[in-house]
C-alpha cells in the first residue's frame, strides 16, 4: 500500500510485520495543535463528564477531518485489515495527553464500554517486574497467551483499543498477534460441534465482575468465523470441552502465522476484537522494569 498524501495531516502505509495492519503517523504540528486546543480536558474532566470525550473527538476531526475518522472505522470494520497502529508523530506524551489522544480515537470509532476493573471508560495499568496480580495482564515474566478481550463480560466488544503510556527499562514485552484468516486450523475448530455451544465464562476477582456468563467461543459474522477466547477465564464444565478447549489452545499457539511487533510509547494499537488474538511476549527480568499501558474496549458506532 502506497502512502496517502499528508497533506490531511497523517498518512497510512501497510506495516512492515503485516499486511493487515495500517500504519497511521500523524503530523506532528497538527497533532499538537490538537494536544493545545484540548488542554483544559483534564483526566477528571473526561472521567467525570462524558460529553466531554466527545468533544476531545471533536477537536481531532476538526483537525484531520471526516476522513481520518472513515479510515479508522472503515479499517477496523474490514475483515482483510482490522488493525491500526497509530504514531502521533510526536515523542514524550504525558499520560493526560495520551487519555486524550485514545479518547478522541475511541469516540471515533464507536463507544468505549465501561470497565469495571477500574470504574471508568478506560483502564491505565502498570506491568513491573514484581506482579501480585490474579491474572497474566500484568505479570511480566510469562507469556501471555492470546486472547480476545472482554470474553467473561455480556456486552460487545468490537474493538479493543492498546495505548502504551510510557516504559523504562522494558526489554522483551512485544505484542503478539494473530489474525484468524491466517490460522491455519481456524476452519476446522469452527466447524466443530463444540465451537456454538454456550461455555462458561468466569473472571478472577481483580476484574470485578461477578456473574459467570455462558457463550459460544465461535460466532459468524460475514460468512466468516470469529472467536470469543482466553484461556484463563473460560471454565470447561466436562471433559469434551476441555479436550476442545486445550487443542483450540495448542493450535492458536502454535500457528506459524502469530507475530511480534513493538510499540513506542505514544502509539497505540487499534484491533477488530472479533477476529484479531493478541498476546504479549514474557520481558527479560529487569527489577526496575515500568510499563504503564491503557486499553479501552468498545462497540462500533451504528452504521
Ligand atoms: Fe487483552
Amino acid at each position: 500500500m502506497s502512502a496517502i498524501t499528508d497533506e490531511l495531516g497523517y498518512t497510512v502505509e501497510e506495516h512492515v510485520k503485516s499486511k493487515r495492519i495500517k500504519e497511521l503517523c500523524l503530523q506532528a504540528d497538527k497533532f499538537q495543535k490538537f494536544l493545545d486546543l484540548t488542554i483544559s480536558f483534564d483526566r477528571h474532566a473526561l472521567e467525570f463528564i462524558p460529553f466531554k470525550r466527545f468533544e476531545v473527538a471533536r477537536h481531532f476531526i476538526d483537525i484531520f477531518g471526516f476522513e481520518l475518522q472513515a479510515e479508522l472505522t472503515n479499517g477496523i470494520r474490514n475483515r482483510h485489515f482490522g488493525a491500526f497502529l497509530l504514531n502521533p508523530g510526536v515523542d514524550c506524551l504525558a499520560s493526560d495527553e495520551c487519555l486524550r489522544f485514545n479518547t478522541a480515537i475511541s469516540h471515533l470509532l464507536g463507544l468505549p464500554n465501561f470497565d469495571a476493573m477500574t470504574g471508568t471508560y478506560y483502564a491505565e495499568f502498570a506491568v513491573q517486574a514484581e506482579n501480585k496480580s490474579d491474572s497474566y495482564l500484568r505479570d511480566a515474566a510469562r507469556m501471555f497467551t492470546l486472547h480476545t478481550d472482554g470474553s467473561y463480560v455480556d456486552e460487545i466488544n468490537d474493538w479493543i483499543l492498546m495505548h502504551k503510556i510510557s516504559e523504562q527499562h522494558a526489554c522483551g514485552g512485544e505484542s503478539r498477534l494473530l489474525h484468524m484468516d491466517d490460522w491455519e486450523a481456524c476452519d476446522d475448530f469452527a466447524v466443530h460441534p463444540l465451537a456454538g455451544i454456550p461455555m462458561r465464562f468466569e473472571a478472577p476477582p481483580s476484574k470485578n465482575v461477578n456473574e459467570a456468563i455462558y457463550a459460544p467461543l465461535f460466532h459468524w459474522h460475514d460468512d466468516r468465523p470469529c472467536l470469543r477466547y482466553i484461556d484463563q477465564f473460560v471454565v470447561p464444565q466436562n471433559m469434551d470441552e476441555a479436550m476442545y478447549v486445550a487443542a483450540l489452545s495448542e493450535s492458536l499457539e502454535s500457528s506459524t502465522a502469530c507475530f511480534n511487533i513493538s510499540l513506542q510509547p505514544g502509539s497505540m494499537l487499534v484491533l477488530n476484537n472479533h477476529f484479531w488474538l493478541h498476546g504479549r511476549m514474557p520481558f527479560v527480568h529487569d527489577p526496575h522494569l515500568h510499563r504503564v499501558l491503557l486499553r479501552q474496549r468498545g462497540r462500533f458506532h451504528n452504521l
